[in-house]
């Protein structure tokens, strides 16, 4: 694992992408928008880097964008891994640990989720708060290496607070909504059952989806401050759910990018 960091991280840094302040993750038919905003961009596909995936699914785009936005430089990846698309933990979050040894110091997140929450609409943003682990392994499963964290990491503040205050200010500012809750992660890669998503919402869960924890969990692990924003992509109401259709789900992610967009734009020149 050691081995696998390095070498990836010095691949990244023989290409020129030096000391990238803030490490950036989009999701599901998210990023054609933020990537437009980098400044001179260093673009490496996921499969020119030693030990990341080729990644299988097509909508995501699977490549790293080096470069500044607000004069901070930023490294981003358009598109991640996901456990449904058959990887270990170990592979899904190895980005991470390269971000953290190529010296990023804060991490932004975001993702497509179900929206479960019956005051809020598909279209709108939530930031995460908390997160409750469904999925059926984690990716510190194994053997600890000391270097990279502690053995049983605190999760007590997953996302950073100072990271989620500026973003609730940012948002007051712009005039965006921005919900705030808690989000579940599940394995996918099937949509919920009608109960379900009724379990989900009783055990406390606002929205849900297939990624960001593995990802969130590993942060903490390396000490890395991070936050994360999910666009509700669709309606998940137990009591009236309609047929989910992806295309729909990534065409409302690809509304809700804009105001993604102008928010992580907003926390980078901040941070
Ligand atoms: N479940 C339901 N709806 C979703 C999800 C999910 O995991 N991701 C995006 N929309």
């Amino acid at each position: 694992m050691i081995k696998q960091i390095k070498e990836a991280a010095d691949y990244i840094l023989n290409l020129g992408v030096k000391l990238p302040e803030i490490g950036v993750i989009l999701g599901t038919g998210l990023g054609n928008g933020f990537i437009q905003h980098v400044k001179d961009p260093v673009i490496v596909d996921y499969k020119d880097i030693p030990h990341f995936p080729d990644s299988t699914v097509e909508f995501h785009k699977g490549k790293l964008v080096y470069g500044e936005i607000g004069g901070r430089k930023i490294l981003a990846m358009q598109g991640r891994y996901h456990y449904y698309e058959g990887y270990s933990m170990q592979q899904i979050t190895l980005p991470v640990r390269v971000m953290k040894a190529l010296g990023v110091k804060n991490l932004l997140i975001s993702n497509a989720a179900g929206n479960m929450n019956l005051k809020w609409k598909k279209g709108e943003l939530m930031l995460i708060d908390d997160h409750i682990n469904l999925q059926p392994d984690n990716p510190l499963r194994g053997e600890n290496y000391h270097e990279l964290g502690p053995r049983f990491p605190d999760m007590s503040q997953p996302y950073s607070k100072i990271l989620n205050e500026k973003l609730v200010s940012i948002a007051r500012q712009k005039d965006i909504k921005l919900n705030v809750g808690v989000y579940a992660c599940v394995s996918g890669p099937n949509l919920e059952t009608r109960a379900e998503y009724r379990y989900l919402q009783r055990i406390g869960a606002d929205v849900v989806g297939m990624s960001t924890v593995p990802e969130v969990i590993v942060a903490n692990h390396a000490g890395l401050p991070c936050c994360a924003i999910s666009v509700l992509t669709d309606d998940c109401d137990p009591d009236n759910l309609q047929p989910a259709n992806i295309e729909e789900i990534i065409a409302v992610a690809g509304k809700a990018e804009n105001s993604l967009t102008d928010l992580y734009i907003g926390l980078i020149k901040s941070l």
